[in-house]
Formats: structure tokens, C-alpha cells, sequence
């Protein structure tokens, strides 16, 4: 793979500047920290391509991929489209011999990820999906205190997010685009996870609930499940539950718990609450988070093509979480558990 001489040297540029959380500028914003050079934005959307130029004055702006694929110097192409989108985006950026960076999720299935990951080799160009939330103040905490032994050999994880109420109409609520219930937050869930139980996948069942919302209110045919779950089994015996909700009327404000053998950690935003059984008493510990360090992901890309760093993202640790819910999907259809085909 090509190294750059230095940072500043890698053209950036992004595909989607979306007005729901500004993530094109976030995107931006974080590659210029980490000392690359703003270049391009592509945006279907006349509108926010105004805003994406008037954010970066003389910044190249195009209204179709093929078009900044054709006529742009970038090195570097971020993706922050609709999840359905991400695979052919990806493929046609990585065959142009840019490298890519993905917003999660990754992809939709394991099939559009093996043909991601199997251009990206045959042009000889970096993958990766934009994972910062890796570096989450809760999942650092949480990391720290199972390498200490807080809470003694992990065996089980449960993550899960809930609420009551009718999705938002826009395209998230979209089976066909975003993939379903599961893929938003539940993939930062499973990427926390996944880096606390440290074992090979061997297989996933999925459950899912369909239609309170779209039959109540007849108001989108396309509707993502009420409720998502799946339960990944580890060949050690561990085990992971994730669930996601749009129908729970009494959601809790702990999105992960570990339990170990000698005691149970709760996450929710501020702290990891720990549960430990000492001298016949129960004792809780409160342990704030410290402050998350995201930044590093796109410190870490720079550095990867400018001194060969090795890449904390690769393509196929992305890969897990979306193989989890590939099969948690087809398991669902299916109504039996499904093996894994990739640890
Ligand atoms: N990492 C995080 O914490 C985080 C936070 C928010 C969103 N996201 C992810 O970012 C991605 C985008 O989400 P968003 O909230 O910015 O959505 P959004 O709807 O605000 O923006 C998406 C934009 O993509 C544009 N677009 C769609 N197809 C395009 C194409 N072919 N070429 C150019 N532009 C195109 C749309 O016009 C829209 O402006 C999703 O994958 C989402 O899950 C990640």
C-alpha cells in the first residue's frame, strides 16, 4: 500500500452531509485533527451541498459519487449515507483505488462485507469502518476493570436499548434501507461486546416482533421490527444478548451488563455500577467513566497510511457485529439458530 510522507498529504473526502446530526462536519472536523486535508463533499442533496460549501469555502463539492470518483484527487473517501447504500458506494470507491472509511454500520449482510473487504484487496487500498465509539469512555472503563478482575471471569453480556414510541418517519424506520431495528445502535452494542468477551462466534439466533407500530398506524409499509433480539453463542460458552426496542414501556437506563463470576457491571453513560459479593454483604461501587478518546480513530488511519501503524478498525473486526446481525435475521426468518461462518 502506498505511504503517504505526512498527514497532511492524504486528501480527504466525504460522501453525505446529512442535516440530522451534521456528521459530514463532524467527519471533517476529526480528519483535519488528526492533520489530513479536506478535499471533497458529495451530497445528493442540493441544500446541504450548499452548506457543506458555505462550512468549507473552495472545498470541491459534486452531486453524484461517479462524478468525484472521476474528476477528484482524494485519497480518502467517507461514506455517511443510508446503511443500504454503504456496500455499493464502497465498492465503487475502493475499485476507483481510494481507500475507504464506512460509517457503521459497516454493511447490511456478510456477503456485501466479504465483497468490500475482497476489493479493497484487489486494489491494494485501506478499508475500515468508522468505529470511534471504540474509544468510549464506557467501554475503556469497562475493559479496565475486567483486566483487573473486578467482577472475576466474564461468562455473560447483555446489551440493549428500548423506548416507547412510533419511529421517526425518515429513513432509519426503513427495513429495506437501514437494515432493520437492530443495525443503528445495536451495532455499537455488539462492538463494545465484542471487545470484552474475547472468544470465537459459533452461532446466532434472532427474534423478532413486526408490526404493532406499522399496523396501529398504516403509516409506512417498509417498517422496521417493533423489537429486535439476538443471542450469540461463543464456542468458550459465553454468551451475548442484544435487544432493541420501539415497544418498551419500561426501559432501563443500564445498556450493558456483564456478569462474572465473582460480581456484575452495569454500564449507563456516567459510570460502571459493580456489584460484588464481600464477606456475606453486597457492596455497590460506583466507577465514573473517563472521558472517551475517539479522536484516535481517525489518528490511528492517519498514521496507518503515513507510517504503517496497524490499523485498530480492520475490515474484518468490522465485519463481526454485521455477521452477528446478518445472522440474527436470517435466524428470525427462519426460526432456528444459524452457525457462524466467521469467528
Ligand atoms: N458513529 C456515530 O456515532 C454515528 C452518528 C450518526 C450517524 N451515523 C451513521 O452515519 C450514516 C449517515 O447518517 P446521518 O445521520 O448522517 O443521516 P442523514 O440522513 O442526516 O444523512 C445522510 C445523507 O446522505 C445523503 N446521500 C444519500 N445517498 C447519497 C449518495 N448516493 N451520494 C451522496 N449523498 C447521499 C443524503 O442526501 C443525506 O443528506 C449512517 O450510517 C448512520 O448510522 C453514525
Amino acid at each position: 500500500m502506498k505511504r503517504y510522507e505526512k498527514a497532511s498529504d492524504i486528501k480527504v473526502g466525504v460522501v453525505g452531509y446529512g442535516g440530522a446530526f451534521n456528521m459530514g462536519k463532524h467527519h471533517l472536523e476529526s480528519m483535519k485533527a488528526a492533520g489530513m486535508t479536506p478535499k471533497a463533499v458529495c451530497e445528493v442533496d442540493p441544500a446541504r451541498l450548499e452548506v457543506a460549501g458555505k462550512d468549507y469555502p473552495g472545498i470541491e463539492t459534486y452531486s453524484k459519487v461517479e462524478e468525484m470518483l472521476a474528476k477528484s484527487s482524494v485519497d480518502l473517501i467517507v461514506l455517511i449515507t443510508p446503511h443500504n447504500t454503504h456496500a455499493p458506494l464502497a465498492i465503487a470507491a475502493l475499485n476507483a483505488g481510494k481507500h475507504v472509511v464506512c460509517e457503521k454500520p459497516f454493511a447490511i449482510t456478510t456477503a456485501e462485507c466479504d465483497a468490500m473487504i475482497a476489493a479493497a484487496e484487489k486494489s491494494g487500498v485501506m478499508l475500515s469502518t468508522f468505529h470511534n465509539r471504540h474509544w468510549d469512555g464506557c467501554v475503556l472503563n469497562a475493559v479496565k476493570q475486567l483486566e483487573a478482575g473486578t467482577i472475576g471471569e466474564i461468562f455473560r453480556i447483555e446489551v440493549g436499548m428500548g423506548g416507547y414510541g412510533k419511529p421517526g418517519d425518515w429513513w432509519r424506520s426503513s427495513k429495506s434501507i437501514s437494515g432493520g431495528i437492530l443495525y443503528d445502535w445495536g451495532v455499537h452494542l455488539l462492538e463494545y461486546s465484542l471487545q470484552l468477551i474475547k472468544s470465537d462466534l459459533a452461532e446466532v439466533s434472532g427474534f423478532a416482533k413486526i408490526g404493532y407500530w406499522a399496523d396501529q398506524t398504516k403509516w409506512k409499509a417498509d417498517t422496521n421490527e417493533d423489537e429486535g433480539f439476538a443471542v450469540a453463542r461463543f464456542t468458550n460458552g459465553k454468551w451475548i444478548t442484544l435487544r432493541i426496542s420501539a415497544i418498551d414501556s419500561k426501559p432501563s437506563d443500564k445498556f450493558l451488563t456483564a456478569t462474572g463470576t465473582k460480581g456484575t457491571m452495569s454500564l449507563d453513560w456516567n459510570a460502571a455500577e459493580i456489584v460484588q459479593h464481600k464477606d456475606g454483604q453486597t457492596v455497590t461501587t460506583r466507577i465514573p467513566h473517563p472521558p472517551g478518546e475517539g479522536q484516535k480513530f481517525y489518528n490511528n488511519v492517519a498514521a496507518h497510511l503515513t507510517t504503517g501503524e496497524a490499523l485498530v478498525i480492520t475490515p474484518q473486526w468490522a465485519r463481526r457485529p454485521i455477521h452477528v446481525l446478518d445472522l440474527a435475521c436470517q435466524s428470525a426468518a427462519k426460526g432456528t439458530a444459524i452457525k457462524a461462518t466467521y469467528k
